[in-house]
């Protein structure tokens, strides 16, 4: 039986055996809200993937139990946890990535926006600790309102004289991997194989897909661009909708979670060509931040790869989402002042 299963589990184990990292490529990640329905199961990818040597859990509540757990996985990455402000700072040293889902979620009835008043300063508080424990990290932000908090970020690590703008991205992968599974559903296509980029902001109208630029090429008639991209955009409502008041999306989050911090870590270790969109301070567009696929390298993010062609839609799209995009940048930066 037991070569049987040593046969069988790399199978299993996808996340594990989807790479073989070389101890000088394996890296140090901190999830912070590690006690959380994103948190735990993302934690869990993390410790499965061998690109990662050390994983440190932080919340304040839960992680002890979380980490002991997951600890007892046969997997080599080392997991620590820690819990309340006092653990924050060993919890952070020495990271190379630091992934963010702590904060509230939304219930029925609520925009991502209502949830500004307590993520802001949750977010303010853990990313002045990076500031000052783990300066050269990646920041990961899951913590919603993103288009607020990756800019509230942005500004604490200016304040601290250690802003990079190639690290401190906001996770959309959630929309990019909503848009394939919606588009391979709609043509009958492996959602694995379905790639698209989706630009703006990670909230109702400014989550805009580029349909036109879907891999394979595919085509829409415009009843599909409208009802594909109202699907998109309203995803995450769907999901509080359906929990109906115990959360948000959390599993295919976590999943989302992973799959950027593996593009990141894949990049940092050498990987070329590594590409995820991502929510960024940008010179793309109008907009001081907007999330379009960028290209990731050994220190973070090297480049965005713009916007590409747009379509006529498309570019009604950016115009629709102006004013909620630009508000929430200018909510973050007003709370940043008053923070700093
Ligand atoms: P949750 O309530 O299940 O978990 C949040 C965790 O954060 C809790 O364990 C809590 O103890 C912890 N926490 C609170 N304050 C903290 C602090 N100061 N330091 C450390 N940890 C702290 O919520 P969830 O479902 O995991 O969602 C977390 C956040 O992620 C929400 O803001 C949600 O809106 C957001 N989210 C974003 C996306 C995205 O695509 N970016 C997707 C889903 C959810
Ligand atoms: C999502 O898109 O699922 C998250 O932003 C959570 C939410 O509030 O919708």
């Amino acid at each position: 039986l037991g070569s049987l299963i040593s046969k069988i589990s790399p199978n299993f184990i996808r996340y594990a055996s989807s790479a073989r990292a070389s101890g000088s490529s394996q890296r140090k990640v901190a999830v912070l809200g590690a006690g959380g329905g994103i948190g735990q199961p993302l934690s869990l990818l993390l410790k499965l993937s061998p690109l990662i040597s050390d994983l440190s859990l932080y919340d304040i509540q839960h992680t002890k139990g979380v980490g002991a757990d997951l600890s007892h996985i046969e997997t080599r990455t080392k997991v620590r946890a820690y819990v309340g402000k006092n653990e924050l700072s060993d919890a952070l040293k020495g990271m190379d990535l630091v992934v963010i889902p702590a904060g509230v979620p939304r219930k029925p009835g609520m925009t991502r926006d209502d949830l500004f008043n307590t993520n802001a300063t949750i977010v303010a508080d853990l990313v002045s600790a990076c500031a000052k424990n783990c300066p050269r990290a990646i920041i990961a932000i899951i913590a919603n309102p993103v288009n607020s908090t990756v800019v509230i970020a942005s500004e604490i690590m200016k304040a601290h004289n250690v802003y990079d703008e190639k690290k401190v991205i906001g996770v959309t992968t959630l929309d990019v991997v909503r848009a394939a599974t919606f588009i391979a559903e709609a043509k009958g296509l492996d959602p694995a194989k379905v790639n698209i980029p989706v630009i703006g902001g990670h909230s109702g109208n400014t989550i805009i897909p580029l349909l036109s630029q879907t891999s394979p090429p595919v085509s829409f008639s415009q009843q599909e661009l409208e009802s594909l991209t109202t699907r998109i955009q309203n995803a995450g409502t769907e999901v509080v909708e359906a929990k109906a008041g115990a959360g948000s999306a959390t599993l295919s989050m976590a999943h989302a979670g992973a799959r950027f911090s593996f593009a990141v870590l894949e990049a940092l270790s050498g990987k070329e060509g590594v590409v995820e969109c991502g929510y960024i301070a940008s010179r793309e567009t109008e907009f001081s931040y907007f999330a379009t696929p960028l290209l990731f390298g050994r220190n973070g993010v090297e480049r965005s790869m713009g916007v590409g062609k747009l379509s006529d839609f498309e570019k009604k799209l950016i115009e629709k989402a102006k004013k909620e995009l630009n508000g929430n940048i200018e909510s973050g930066l007003t709370f940043a002042k008053q923070y700093l």
